[in-house]
């Protein structure tokens, strides 16, 4: 029996159109016109069938060799196993850095790209969390699928994560929606009133998770005024005055008001959440990727990406973005 990955390198690339319909766009599709072995999609509960025809039961995405198989958008458990879009983990994913011999920590691994990623890279160790159960599943069968037999899955919080010793290099694309305390949300998404809700934890432990030369690369959006996030203030702090470089980059080119986070809890009495807010000065919403390396002096840099990244077809804008998000709110549990 052919290898499932050898089946997903075969689709991708002698059928784009039915890899688009069966893995992206959730389309059924006759039987009959599946060109390739069936069984092994079968098997691993890719695709179900149903009379004559057949569907896949999760998104796949590729990036560089590797297939990454997560949930649709429209699951809408509050478990939701985050899909790969060009803004956010796709972006991540292809910016991870060389890692020989390096021990790898991804906090938050989801359907374990980043840490599939950086054992590819070369890293000598990966540890993958996640809070999620089903995030682990998905973690460890995209691992296997790609034959990465050097990362140990955990299922458990950051708050929970005890290290031997301090790792070399840590991944992190946290949950990042800023909502009221009281809201009930996806795990992949609620972040806290500020979005920052996780990382506020690894900055609790950071003494513990690094050493003086340990890389963090973090995705996230964050509040800040016009000029600055309160993610990138957490990092100056961190590493003012140290040999280390940090370098912010603005995905979208572009900050948005505020407000931009209040839209899709519009129904809901704010507030409470809107005067935390403002006693933080917040006035703007930054979307980031921070990465910072040891370096001979400390330096910070900021640029903005261009051509901004909310211009790809499958991207959010700000307004994209929420929408997405509200759609999900709708259906959270
Ligand atoms: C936005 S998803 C990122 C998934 C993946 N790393 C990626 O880039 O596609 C955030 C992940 O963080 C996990 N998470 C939420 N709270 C956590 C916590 N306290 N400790 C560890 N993981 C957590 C969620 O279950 C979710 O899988």
């Amino acid at each position: 029996m052919a290898s499932l990955k050898k089946l997903l390198f075969d689709l991708f690339f002698d059928h784009q159109d039915l890899f688009q319909a069966l893995f992206v766009m959730e389309k059924e599709i006759d039987l009959a016109l599946f060109p390739l072995e069936i069984q092994p999609f079968l098997s691993a509960n890719i695709l179900q069938k149903i009379n004559q025809k057949i569907k896949s039961n999760f998104r796949i995405s590729k990036v560089n060799n590797v297939f990454i198989v997560t949930d649709f958008p429209t699951y809408f458990g509050s478990d939701r196993v985050w899909y790969l879009l060009e803004d956010e983990s796709l972006f991540f994913a292809k910016n991870i850095p060389d890692c020989t011999d390096k021990k790898a920590l991804d906090i938050g691994t989801g359907s374990g790209v980043l840490a599939i990623m950086a054992s590819l890279q070369g890293a000598k160790h990966v540890t993958a969390i996640d809070i999620s159960p089903r995030a682990i599943a998905f973690g460890t069968f995209n691992a296997s699928l790609n034959n990465c037999n050097n990362i140990t899955f955990k299922a458990e919080g950051l708050e929970n994560h005890e290290p031997n010793s301090a790792y070399d290099f840590i991944t992190l694309n946290p949950p990042f929606v800023p909502m009221p305390s009281t809201t009930k949300y996806m795990l992949s998404g609620k972040g806290g009133m500020d979005g920052l809700g996780l990382i506020h934890a690894f900055f609790n432990q950071i003494d513990a998770l690094t050493h003086p030369e340990t890389r963090i690369n973090i995705i996230s959006m964050s509040p800040g005024d016009a000029y600055i996030s309160a993610l990138e203030k957490l990092f100056i702090d961190r590493c003012i005055g140290k040999a280390m470089k940090i370098q912010s980059t603005d995905l979208y080119g572009t900050t948005a008001p505020i407000e931009v986070i209040f839209q899709p809890f519009k129904k809901m009495s704010l507030t409470t959440w809107k005067k935390w807010l403002k006693t933080k000065n917040y006035t703007h919403m930054h979307y980031l990727f921070i990465q910072t390396s040891p370096s001979e002096s400390y330096e910070y840099s900021r640029k903005a990406l261009f051509p901004k990244l909310e211009d790809l077809p499958d991207s959010g804008t700000w307004r994209a973005m929420y929408k997405v998000i509200q759609n999900s709110k709708d259906h959270a549990s």
